[in-house]
């Protein structure tokens, strides 16, 4: 059994879950990390017994041979620490959400782990959790009839907890391409640097439709005033399931066939164990991660239309033209 290197770029309050995920799986060492902030660098590298420990990534890649890297930055480090790592020839990076801050950088960092065969995977760990699994193969199982409607909400803006909220609805739509995108956002408070995002723009509030090829519409929120959880309503023809309800209930379906509402089992994992786990089968079966690169681009670029139909008050087609952020024009008050 091979056992794979690992190093993490950017040591703050992810990396430690990804760290802690690593250190549950027997074949992985976590044996470097990177981060600028000298205290927070040597105190994770005690707290982890790491070997050694960097403030430049770029030594780290050239001195440790390191075979997995996670990207665990604020977002615009993310083109740059994926591209080196890449080049420094690991096999897998797993990247926190969101992939990149534009669909440029993304572009960059996808030609990137094609050039050097690495295997790239986005942070979207909901993929693995049991509730959306299940609800995805009640979807499968036409438990509920034909799909007509997603619907799922969130705190905080569309590039944090939203970048999750749209690759779940991606998820739970099995990955189908996106037609159309029409959206809306609030910059009242003009807000920048906000929560764990330091280096970006925040809107105080998005909604965006959806339309996808196989004609399921797709609705999200975010932000302020949006229900607070990661709630999740799919509406089918016969039915209707819920995700991560208020109360606590992970999962809840109805349809003609049952009597009321029924709440259906699931099996425990921890998702983050799971994308790990996931990168190691993708890098050995030499195949694409659950949640590649490709697939967290697919979201990145829905949450450009949304703030792309924001800037130009129109609908977008897909696929989209543009390499840049447009809420990063509209907050400098700049409309293409
Ligand atoms: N998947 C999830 O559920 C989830 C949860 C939290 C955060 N995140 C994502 O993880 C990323 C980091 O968030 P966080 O909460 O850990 O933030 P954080 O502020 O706690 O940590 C980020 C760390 O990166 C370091 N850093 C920045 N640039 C660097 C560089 N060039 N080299 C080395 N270190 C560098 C910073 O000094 C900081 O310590 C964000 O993109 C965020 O959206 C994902």
């Amino acid at each position: 059994m091979n056992t794979y290197r690992i190093g993490i770029i950017g040591c703050g309050g992810i990396a430690r879950e990804h760290a802690r995920a690593y250190n549950k799986i027997p074949n992985t060492k976590l044996v470097a990390g990177s981060e600028l902030d000298a205290e927070r660098r040597e105190k994770f590298a005690k707290d982890l017994n790491l070997e050694k420990s960097y403030e430049n990534y770029n030594e780290m890649l050239k001195k440790e041979s390191l075979d997995i890297v996670s990207v665990c930055t604020w977002p615009k480090g993310h083109c740059d620490a994926v591209i080196q790592s890449a080049k420094a020839g690991c096999k897998g990076i797993m990247c926190e959400k969101p992939m990149a801050t534009n669909l440029y950088e993304a572009d960059q960092m996808l030609s990137a782990c094609r050039d050097n065969n690495t295997r790239l995977a986005i942070g979207h760990h909901h993929r693995f959790d049991p509730q959306l699994v299940k609800a995805k193969e009640l979807i499968k199982e036409r438990a509920v009839g034909e799909i007509t409607l997603l619907w799922g909400h969130c705190s905080l803006d569309l590039m944090n907890n939203g970048s999750h909220v749209v690759d779940m609805i991606n998820f739970l739509n099995d990955d189908q391409p996106a037609e159309w995108v029409m959206g809306q956002i609030d910059i009242r408070n003009k807000r920048q640097g906000y929560v764990n995002h330091p280096d970006m723009y925040a809107e105080d509030m998005a909604m965006g439709r959806i339309c996808y090829k196989n004609g399921v519409r797709a609705t999200v929120e975010l932000g302020e005033f949006a229900p607070q959880n990661w709630q999740f309503h799919i509406i089918g023809s016969d039915g209707i399931i819920d995700v991560n309800l208020p109360d606590g209930t992970p999962l809840r379906m109805m349809s003609k066939d049952t009597n009321g509402w029924v709440l259906p089992k699931l099996d425990p994992c921890d998702p983050r164990e799971e994308e790990m786990l996931e990168l190691i089968k993708a890098i050995e079966e030499k195949r694409e991660h659950i949640s590649s690169g490709q697939i967290g681009r697919n979201g990145l670029e829905i949450i450009m239309a949304i703030f792309e139909s924001s800037r130009n008050r129109r609908l977008v087609e897909l696929p989209l033209d543009i390499k840049d952020n447009p809420l990063e024009s509209m907050m400098k008050g700049v409309s293409q």
